[in-house]
């Protein structure tokens, strides 16, 4: 039987927190270059509706990390699969991840962009999800706060499954 899919942010409130979050993000890096690196895969619709709200001069990097194969709980462990290929040194660097769950991943990325100098180093969440975090790292952005539950649609999955779906949905394992 497939599991139960409920939507628990609806398109229209997503539409609506992004452009908050874009306003932000104009006013605090007006007018200087941001490098935006957006963490693979589950990120790529949350990257495509923001990056068009923004006015400042951007350019854009992914990286890939695993940490979760394919089941619904952290593995525990972090590496990269895909780096980055700009160079990052004495720029304005903006993470983009989907959601933040244990903090492992982020915390990773954080450490291993930090060897690189960018002139300053921030983080952009779509949803920070706080349940299961055990390593704390400050988010400068955040879309939405959720307390628990796996979630899935905008961009996020359960093992590559229901990434299409256009709200947030928590997945009734
Ligand atoms: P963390 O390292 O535990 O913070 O997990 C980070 C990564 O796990 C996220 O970037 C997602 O790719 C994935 N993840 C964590 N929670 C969820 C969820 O509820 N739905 C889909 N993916 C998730
Ligand atoms: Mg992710």
């Amino acid at each position: 039987m497939s599991p139960a899919i409920r939507p628990i942010i609806t398109r229209d409130q997503i539409q609506t927190r992004l452009l908050e979050l874009a306003a932000q993000l104009n006013k605090d890096y007006a007018s200087q270059q941001l490098i935006l690196i957006a963490v693979l895969k589950g990120v790529f619709i949350f990257l495509a509706d923001l990056i068009r709200l923004l006015d400042m001069p951007v350019r854009v990097d992914f990286v890939r990390l695993r940490s979760y194969g394919t089941s619904s709980t952290s593995s525990g462990s972090v590496e990269i699969t895909k780096d980055v290929e700009l160079s990052i040194r004495g720029q304005h660097v903006l993470i983009v991840e989907d959601i933040i769950d244990s903090g492992l991943t982020l915390e990773y990325l954080v450490r291993h962009l930090q060897k690189q100098e960018p002139r300053s180093l921030k983080i952009c969440c779509l949803t920070d999800k706080l349940e299961r975090r055990t390593l704390s790292v400050p988010l400068d952005y955040v879309g939405f706060v959720v307390e628990k539950g796996f979630l899935v649609g905008y961009g996020l999955d359960y093992a590559e499954d229901y990434r299409q779906y256009p709200d947030i949905c928590e997945l009734e394992l």
